[in-house]
C-alpha cells in the first residue's frame, strides 16, 4: 500500500458484459494478494483528471487474486463512467482505495432475497456466490430493460445456483411486479436491493420492514425541491479556523477545496459517506442518502451534497 493509503493496481482484463457495460479485472502489478473483502464491498477508483468514483466488487473473495468491477457507460452522466471506459485498458495502472463495505450481508440463517435493477447486479453477484458457498437459502431477481442490457446474463444462467435466479427484461416481460414479489417472500426474509433511484424507491415503497431491507444506491433519488436558495453561507473550518463563503450553487466540499481545505470525497452525491464531517455549530439541511437519523442527530453531515439552514456552519476540520 502507498503512503497515501491507496493501492496501485493493473487492469488485468477487460470484457464487454452487455450493451454499454464492461467489466474490469484489477490485480496487484506484481501478482501479490490484494486486501481481503466481503461480498457487498466497493472500491474507489482514483482516475486521471481527479475523478474518484466508487464501484461495487462483483467477484467473491478469492484469496486476493483480483477485484472485479463492472461499469455502465453513462453518456449523459457527470463523466466518471466515461473516464473509466476511456482510461482503463488492459495493462494500464491506476490507484484505488482499499475495499469498504456499507452493504454487507447480515450473519444468520434467515432467507435472503437479492433484488437487482440494471447495473445494480454488481454487488449482488458476489453475494449470490457467497450465499451459495455458505449453503444459505436465497433467491436472486434481476430486472433489466432488455436482454442486451443485462450484464452477466450468460454467467447467471451457467451458475450452479442458476435455479435460484430469475431474469426479468421489461422489453419482453413488461413491468416487474415488485410488490407481488416482496409479498410472496418467506417470513423473516432479508432483502438486499441495488439499482437505479426509481427501482429503489419502488422497492422501499412496498411496505417491507425497514430493518430487513438493505439498500445500496449508486445514484441519488430525486430530491423533492426545497425552496430555492440564493444566498451564500459561511463555512468555518474548525473553531477559529479559516472562513469560506460558499455560494448556493457550489457544493461545500468544492468551495473548501478551492480554498485549500480538502475533505476526502468519492461519489459526491451523498451516497457513499466518504465526506462525513462533524458539525460543531450551525443547522444542517441534510440532502444525502447515507446518514441515519441517529448519525444526523450525532452531528454528522455530508458536505458534498448537504447544505445549511443557518447562515453559518462550523465544521470539525
Ligand atoms: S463523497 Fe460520497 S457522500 Fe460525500
Amino acid at each position: 500500500m502507498r503512503s497515501d493509503g491507496l493501492i496501485e493496481v493493473r487492469v488485468a482484463a477487460r470484457q464487454r458484459e452487455a450493451e454499454g457495460i464492461d467489466s474490469f479485472e484489477l490485480a496487484a502489478p506484481g501478482g501479490g494478494a490484494l486486501p481481503a473483502f466481503a461480498a457487498g464491498a466497493h472500491i474507489d477508483l482514483h482516475l486521471d483528471g481527479g475523478w474518484v468514483r466508487p464501484y461495487s466488487l462483483c467477484n467473491p473473495q478469492d484469496g486476493g487474486r483480483c477485484y472485479r468491477i463492472a461499469v455502465q457507460h453513462e453518456p449523459s452522466g457527470r463523466g466518471g463512467s466515461a473516464a473509466v471506459h476511456a482510461q482503463l485498458r488492459p495493462g494500464s495502472t491506476l490507484r484505488i482505495a482499499p475495499p469498504r463495505n456499507l452493504f454487507a450481508l447480515q450473519d444468520g440463517t434467515a432467507p435472503v432475497l437479492l433484488l437487482a435493477g440494471g447495473i445494480g447486479i454488481t454487488p449482488l453477484l458476489g453475494m449470490a456466490q457467497t450465499l451459495h458457498a455458505a449453503g444459505r437459502a436465497f433467491a436472486l431477481v434481476y430486472c433489466s430493460a432488455s436482454e442486451r442490457r443485462a450484464a452477466f446474463a450468460g454467467a447467471l444462467r451457467r451458475a450452479p445456483w442458476a435455479g435460484r435466479t430469475t431474469l426479468h427484461h421489461d422489453e419482453r416481460h413488461g413491468r416487474f411486479d415488485l410488490a407481488g414479489l416482496l409479498a410472496a417472500q418467506p417470513a423473516g426474509t432479508h432483502a438486499y436491493v441495488c439499482g437505479p433511484a426509481g427501482f429503489i424507491t419502488a422497492a422501499t415503497a412496498c411496505g417491507w420492514p425497514a430493518e430487513r431491507m438493505h439498500v445500496e444506491r449508486f445514484a441519488p433519488a430525486p430530491v423533492p425541491q426545497a425552496a430555492p436558495r440564493t444566498g451564500a453561507i459561511e463555512v468555518q473550518a474548525g473553531r477559529g479556523g479559516p472562513v469560506v463563503m460558499v455560494r448556493a450553487d457550489t457544493p461545500i466540499t468544492v468551495a473548501l477545496a478551492r480554498a485549500g481545505i480538502c475533505i476526502p470525497v468519492s461519489c459526491e452525491q451523498g451516497i457513499c459517506g466518504t465526506c462525513a464531517t462533524r458539525v460543531l455549530e450551525g443547522q444542517v439541511e441534510h440532502r444525502d442518502f447515507h446518514l441515519s437519523a441517529r448519525e444526523q442527530a450525532q452531528g454528522l453531515m455530508l458536505p458534498c451534497c448537504s447544505w445549511a439552514r443557518s447562515s453559518r456552519l462550523v465544521l470539525d476540520l
